[in-house]
C-alpha cells in the first residue's frame, strides 16, 4: 500500500474479529514502527504486546473496574480541553452513537459501549507503550510517532487497531499485571486485530477541519 494511502485511509477499529493475529506479523510491525524518529535517537518508546488468555484476563479487570466505577488513575494525567477542543470530541462521540443507532437517552446501550470500550473492543491483541517516567514531554512526541507507525504499519497489512486511553486508566493495576516497575509511565495502549467487516462502526470516518482552520502559509502559496 502507498504511503499517502496508508495514511489517509487508516481509521480507528472498534469491532474485531476473535481471530488470533501471528506473532511474526506483530513483529514486523514493531520492526517497521521503530524507525520513527526520536530525539538524538534516543528511543524512548518500550512496548508489552499482550494476547491471548493473558489478554482476556486483563479485559475481565477491566470491566471489573470499569463496572464499579474505580475512580480513574492513570499514569499521566488525563487531558481536560478548552471548549472548542471538547466539542469536536463531543460530536465525534454522538455522531458515533448515530451511527450504531444508539439514542443518547439509551443509557443501557451507552453503558454496554462503555463497557465494551474498556474492554479494549474485545480486541485479540493489545499493546501497551510506556517510557522511564522521568521523561519530559519530547519523550511523548516520540512514542506518538511510533504509535502512529504502528498503526499505519498495521493497517496496510490488513489489521485494524485503535488507541486507547481506556487501557492505561488504572496504571498502577496494568503495570503490575505486566510486572513493570514504578519508574515506568504508561502512555497509551493499542487495540490490534482483524476488522469485523460486518461492523458498521468501522465504517466510521471521522471528521477533520479544514486545513485553512489551522494552517498559515508564510512565503509558501498552498492555499
Ligand atoms: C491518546 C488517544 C487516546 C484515545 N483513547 C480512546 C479511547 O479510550 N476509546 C476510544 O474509543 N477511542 C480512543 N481514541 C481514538 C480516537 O477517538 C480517534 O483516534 C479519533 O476519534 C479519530 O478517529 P480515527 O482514529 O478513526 O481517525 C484515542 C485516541 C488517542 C490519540
Amino acid at each position: 500500500m502507498e504511503a499517502l494511502e496508508a495514511i489517509k485511509t487508516r481509521k480507528s477499529i472498534r469491532v474485531y474479529k476473535p481471530d488470533p493475529v501471528p506473532g511474526h506479523l506483530i513483529r514486523e510491525i514493531l520492526d517497521a514502527a521503530v524507525r520513527a524518529p526520536s530525539w538524538g535517537n534516543t528511543q524512548p518508546w518500550e512496548f508489552a504486546v499482550v494476547g491471548g488468555p493473558k489478554l482476556k484476563e486483563l479485559q475481565k479487570r477491566f470491566q471489573t473496574q470499569a463496572e464499579a466505577r474505580a475512580e480513574p488513575a492513570p499514569d499521566l494525567p488525563f487531558p481536560s480541553f478548552p471548549e472548542h477542543l471538547r466539542q469536536r470530541s463531543q460530536e465525534n462521540a454522538a455522531q458515533r452513537l448515530e451511527l450504531q443507532g444508539i439514542a443518547r437517552e439509551d443509557r443501557e446501550r451507552r453503558r454496554l459501549e462503555g463497557l465494551r470500550g474498556s474492554r479494549l473492543f474485545d480486541a485479540p491483541v493489545a499493546i501497551f507503550v510506556y517510557m522511564e517516567r522521568e521523561l519530559n514531554p519530547y519523550a511523548l512526541m516520540d512514542l506518538g510517532f511510533v504509535f502512529q507507525n504502528i498503526m499505519v504499519a498495521a493497517h496496510a497489512r490488513g489489521l485494524g487497531s485503535v488507541p486507547l486511553a481506556a487501557g492505561v486508566r488504572y496504571g498502577a493495576m496494568v503495570r503490575e499485571f505486566l510486572g513493570l516497575p514504578d519508574s515506568k509511565a504508561l502512555v497509551l495502549s493499542l487495540a490490534l486485530g482483524y476488522p469485523d467487516p460486518k461492523a458498521s462502526l468501522n465504517n466510521f470516518a471521522s471528521a477533520r477541519v479544514p486545513l485553512k482552520e489551522v494552517v498559515s502559509w508564510h512565503g509558501v502559496d498552498g492555499a
